[in-house]
């Protein structure tokens, strides 16, 4: 009989044992096999989201991002473009530029000094000879997409084409709040106990909300997501209803505005997984703060009116909210089978002034604290796949929709690649 949680079971028998509608076999999520092959066919063959164009907003700065076993530097060059590289020497491997933000006028490896300039060519090489040819050994570029001020990597030679997609819909939605003009308040990682596609599936519903995020729930109308209608309260229904009826009213303010606030929903089906809705700010309507009023004196871009809700944005390792005051972006990366960085930066106008314009307090707390209740939640979650009594659980077609439509695209995008056995 198949044993599921048999570690000479193969990734692609693993694939092929998921119920529609279930969560995935356990060993796709605690498997090291599982996760050695996500690292290389999620993660090097699809649009990883891997920070923001804000952080690199000056010749010279450089970021360096951990994907799985790869890092990646992204910096902005002399001629302000932007780009990518795979942050490996040409020489003999060593890593250019420790994790994290750095400032260079060029990049030059700690070992022996190879030296490249910040469009990737090699500009120095000591002792390697007069006949060397350094045009030979510049660094191995990466691809990189800024979408609205968010930006995406692809390790791939051959990268998915559908990224346009995600352009066309996306950059129209993001321009009015100029992100890749803002700056970075504040910056959070934290290391949550479980694979990654429970940090996704954790956050693809909001079943949980009411139970677990008390604070966030002020701010969050957890019926978005998706609700039973025949199984509600009397009171439950009203809400519903009322719900809809702000959208009606909302809607028609962003008509005028000419705001596009429809969902667009890209799943299974898409290498390219998005789904971004113009979502209604619960309580006071204008940010996801303790008291739900705008967190910045300074909004964002040309958003100076506060009824503009909270473009939310979900991407196969990311998830996102745009309101008029700040942006929250949330990026997740594999680092084990049982170990997800879940980065978290909080975006202002860069005119903003800390302590006069906003606190990192009332900016911060709500999302902190969500981050730390997820990563409870995902962490149980990951102990439950490790146990004996672990068995594929169903889905609420309701309220879990969204998480049936990631493993089924997750499950597809590992079944179409050569999957390693
Ligand atoms: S490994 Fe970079 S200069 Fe030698
Ligand atoms: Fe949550």
């Amino acid at each position: 009989m198949f044993d599921e949680r048999s570690a000479s079971s193969s990734t692609r028998a693993l694939l092929d044992a998921r119920k529609p509608g279930h969560t995935l076999p356990a060993a796709l999520y605690t498997g090291e096999g599982a996760y050695k092959a996500d690292c290389d066919i999620i993660f090097s063959r699809h649009w990883i989201a891997a920070g923001v164009a804000c952080d690199v907003a000056e010749p010279g700065d450089v970021v360096a991002v951990d994907i799985g076993p790869a890092s990646i530097l992204i910096l902005r060059d002399d001629d302000n473009e932007l780009r990518a590289f795979h942050n490996v020497c040409s020489h003999r491997g060593s890593r250019l530029v420790p994790p994290g933000r750095s400032v260079v006028g060029k990049l030059v490896c700690p070992y022996h000094q190879w030296t490249y300039d910040l469009n990737g060519s090699l500009a120095l090489a000591p002792h390697m000879g007069v006949d060397f040819d350094r045009d030979l050994h510049h660094l191995k570029p990466v691809a990189l997409k800024d979408i609205g001020g968010i930006l995406y990597v692809c390790l791939s030679q051959t990268p998915p084409s559908d990224i346009d997609e995600l352009e066309r819909v996306m950059e129209p939605r993001l321009a009015p709040y100029d992100l890749r003009n803002a700056k970075v308040a504040f910056e959070q990682d934290i290391i949550e106990e479980g694979n990654w596609k429970l940090t996704i599936e954790n956050n693809r519903e909001c079943y949980h909300c009411a139970s677990n995020h008390p604070q966030l729930s002020l701010s969050f109308h957890a019926a978005d997501f998706g609700y039973d209608p025949d199984g509600l309260t009397e009171a439950e229904k009203i809400e519903a209803n009322d719900l809809l009826d702000a959208y009606a009213r909302y809607g028609a303010h962003w008509d005028n505005e000419g705001l596009d606030y429809e969902a667009v929903e890209h799943t299974v089906g898409w290498p390219t997984n998005f789904r971004t809705q113009r979502l209604i700010i619960a309580g006071l309507g204008e940010s996801q703060t303790p008291d739900t009023r705008a967190a910045v004196a300074i909004p964002l871009g040309d958003t100076d009116r506060p009824w503009l809700g909270d473009v939310h944005l979900w991407g196969i390792n990311s998830w996102n909210h745009v309101m008029a005051d700040h942006a929250v972006i949330f990026t997740a990366f594999p680092i084990a089978p049982d170990r997800t960085l879940v980065r978290t930066k909080w975006l202002v106008n860069r005119d903003a002034v800390e302590g006069e314009d906003y606190t990192l307090e009332n900016l911060t707390s709500v999302w902190k604290q969500t981050n730390r209740e997820d990563a409870h939640l995902v962490a149980l979650a990951h102990k439950g796949a490790l146990s004996p009594g672990y068995r594929p659980g169903p889905y609420s077609r309701f309220t879990e929709r969204a998480l049936d439509e990631f493993t089924t695209w997750y499950v597809e995008r590992m079944t179409e690649a050569e999957t390693p056995s």
